[in-house]
């Protein structure tokens, strides 16, 4: 994508639409004034209306271009009311947009007048798809993404920096999904960590990979456990940013497919476990996005993989196993596998002695019953969850934050061990959950745990900037909470 300062030769003009009783009017590009004269924004009004645009958040309404305005065609994307637009509303109506000009070659839009970084972000997160696996069914011209979006800025230097930022958002968040959209057949252990770490060596970052022999070595028990079911063996790759004097831990669990193990999951819907190493892949983009950025902190990235299998070879409920660090777990239920490799990365990441340590995972099904499919739920130490709850919700995100009853607790003391990995009710379980990682947290660090069971993976249609698959959240979370945690 570039800037430009004419509507040129693009073959689309993207205009904003704002409703009001009134009827709709054709948004205002407050950077740079109007750059479509009174006359052209009458005529694109009449025909805008006359199809029954209204302005409203997300609507698109394509009519062909006024004579000589340069373009085949104007799509106009509904923003809502005016005085309630906000960054979060310019995002999602580029994505809408984004999307909608799939088989377009070059598209031109006045969207950069509002904010032109929403705006760019919006484009690239919307314009994003996933098409290597298409084989006979390769995408057709016009089911390919738009080739090039041009912004309209005052001057060719404008917005530099934000619209570098956007570029470099977006790619790390369309990392994210794709990783979590490549299917688990060609995504398992000892794949994941080779291309995280080509990614991470491509982009000048430090990086350590433990197979199974180092982790039997080092007293991994937790990610040995899980992955001993799996004719693929489990990984922990780390990753490091060296940017400055203040550090943040981030760990994402990795399991590359959730079958539930012994414990095994129903088959409707188990599919979607593929998507349960999106924290994997979230931190990991996130990580390389902090170097591309060049925060001047140090963002170290330690990601447990794992294939949870049930087999001849795999855990038993029942089993006990020593965590890194020797917490011993009685594992109840196979299926809560995730919090057995986070446990053994988090004290490992402890040892770094960071500052603050964040965890993201798709832990809990009861995250969605809690919260619903598209709200992550922020645990943790309360000023620094409540901290990255409220980033979140500014980058459209939307974390909220949830407790960790203490008298919960209790529910997860083993007969014969220091823990089970589940209590035997499922009251807060995405609480109860939180509750055992906290076990494995370094006293007095400052520590977030997001689980994004839900918001990670869209299993419904495509809304706003976010498509089908793999959402990348929450990458832009996580990248606020350090580009805050740089400027303190
Ligand atoms: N990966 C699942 C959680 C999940 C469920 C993520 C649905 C995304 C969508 C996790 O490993 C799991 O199975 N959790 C169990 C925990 C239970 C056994 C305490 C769950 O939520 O049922
Ligand atoms: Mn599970
Ligand atoms: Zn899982």
């Amino acid at each position: 994508m570039v800037r430009t300062v004419s509507i040129g030769e693009a073959d689309v003009l993207v205009i904003g639409l704002t409703s009001s009783d009134d009827g709709p009017a054709i948004a205002p590009a407050d950077a740079f004034g109007d750059v479509l004269d009174a006359e052209t924004r009458a005529t694109l009004l009449t025909a805008l209306t006359a199809v029954g645009a209204k302005g409203k958040g997300e609507e698109l309404t394509r009519v062909p271009a006024p004579a000589g305005l340069g373009v085949d065609s104007v799509l106009a994307v509904g923003l809502g009311a005016l005085d309630k637009i906000d960054a979060e509303q310019i995002r999602k109506s580029a994505g809408v947009a984004g999307r909608a000009l799939s088989g377009v070659d070059t598209a031109v839009t006045t969207l950069s007048g509002l904010d032109l970084g929403a705006a760019a972000e919006g484009f690239y997160l919307g314009a994003y798809t996933f098409t290597p696996y298409k084989g006979k069914s390769a995408p057709k011209p016009e089911e390919t993404p738009v080739k090039r979006v041009e912004f309209l800025v005052p001057d060719p230097g404008f917005g530099e920096e934000a619209l570098f930022r956007a570029q470099a958002v977006a790619e790390a968040v369309a990392t994210a999904r794709d990783f979590v959209n490549t299917p688990p057949n060609d995504l398992f252990p000892a794949e994941f960590a080779d291309r995280a770490a080509e990614l991470a060596k491509a982009a000048g970052l430090q990086v350590e990979i433990l197979d199974e022999q180092a982790l039997a070595d080092g007293g991994y028990g937790g990610i040995l456990g899980v992955g001993k079911g799996s004719s693929r063996p489990p990984r922990l790759i780390r990753i490091t940013y060296a940017g400055g004097d203040k550090k943040v831990a981030l760990v994402g669990k990795g399991i590359t497919f959730d079958t539930g193990g012994i414990s095994i999951k129903p088959a409707q819907n188990m599919e979607n476990m593929t998507s349960d190493m999106a924290g994997a892949a979230a931190v990991i983009a996130t990580t390389l996005l902090a170097a591309r950025l060049s925060l001047p902190v140090t963002v170290t990235a330690t990601v447990p993989m794992a294939e949870n299998m049930p087999s001849a070879t795999a855990q038993r409920p029942g089993d006990v196993l020593t965590q890194y660090g020797g917490t011993t777990v009685e594992v109840l239920n196979t299926d809560a596998e995730g919090r057995l490799i986070l446990a053994d990365a988090m004290v490992r990441a402890g040892e770094d002695e960071p500052d603050y340590l964040i965890d993201v995972a798709t832990l809990t099904g009861a995250q969605m019953v809690a919260l619903g499919t598209r709200t992550p739920g922020i645990m943790g130490t309360e000023e620094f969850r409540d901290r990255v709850a409220r980033l979140s919700q500014s980058v459209g995100e939307n974390g909220w934050p949830m407790p960790l009853p203490a008298e919960l607790r209790a529910d997860l003391n083993s007969k014969i061990a220091d823990l089970a990995n589940v209590t035997n009710h499922r009251w807060g379980g995405m609480l109860s959950a939180g509750l055992f990682l906290k076990e494995f947290v370094t006293d007095g660090l400052q520590w977030a745990h997001v689980d994004i069971a839900g918001p990670s993976y869209n299993t419904g249609g495509p809304f706003g900037y976010t498509p089908k698959g793999g959402t990348g959240v929450p990458v832009r979370t996580l990248i606020a909470t350090i580009e805050d945690i740089a400027a303190e």
